[in-house]
């Protein structure tokens, strides 16, 4: 049984605001592909926007460009091995969503393909033409246009990190290969 339920929009820049380590899925005609990105951020409130790094060598790009659409899935901590072997080599080698047994769903909006086994939630993506990302840079800017999220960690606009679901809790990479795990949770108080 799925523990996916949908996310309002106006709460989808809550799944990025802390800055999870993301899978980046992508397809177009016969090829699907997935890639790590450790570089996102949610831009805009309404409609959400985000922006995330996709290099422009990478073959995620590639397929991004040619179908404009993508889905940025949030790997749980039981998902490590995974998000970093999927950064390590490219989708134009080796079909990694085959090599790996990594099953997808189709998004709502625009069918991308959405990882939701081990992952805490995922955005439905569709790129924003931008002059300066087409010339130049690897950042890309894109509208959310659906969201959702396991109810078992993220609910009602909110994450609660808690002892019984640490293999969904999200990773933040620290680089070479080393990660973080979200759920060190700190509530501020008022200060006198
Ligand atoms: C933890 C991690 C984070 C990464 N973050 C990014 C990123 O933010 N942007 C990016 O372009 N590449 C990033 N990479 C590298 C890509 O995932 C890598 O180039 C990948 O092989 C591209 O695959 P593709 O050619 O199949 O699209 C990251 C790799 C790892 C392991």
């Amino acid at each position: 049984m799925s523990h996916f339920r949908p996310v309002e929009l106006g709460h989808a820049s809550r799944l990025l605001n802390h800055g999870p380590t993301v899978l980046v899925t992508s397809a177009h005609g016969a090829h699907t592909n997935v890639m790590a990105a450790a570089w996102s951020m949610p831009v805009e409130f309404t409609p959400p926007r985000i922006s995330i790094v996709i290099d422009k060598h990478t073959f995620t790009r590639e397929l991004v460009a040619a179908s404009g659409a993508f889905g940025v899935c949030l790997p749980g901590a039981g998902l490590v091995d995974l998000t970093y072997a999927v950064g390590q080599v490219s989708g134009r080698k080796v079909d990694k969503l085959a090599r790996h047994g990594i099953r997808t769903r189709r998004g709502p909006v625009l069918g991308v393909p959405l990882i939701e086994e081990g992952c805490a939630g995922w955005l439905e993506c569709r790129l924003l033409p931008e002059k300066h990302t087409e010339d130049a840079y690897d950042t890309c800017f894109a509208e959310v246009v659906a969201a959702a999220a396991d109810a078992r960690i993220f609910a009602g606009g909110h994450w609660t990190f808690r002892d019984d679901n640490t293999a969904l809790q999200t990773i933040h990479h620290l680089g070479g290969g080393n990660f973080v795990r979200a759920g060190g949770v700190l509530r501020a108080s008022a200060l006198p």
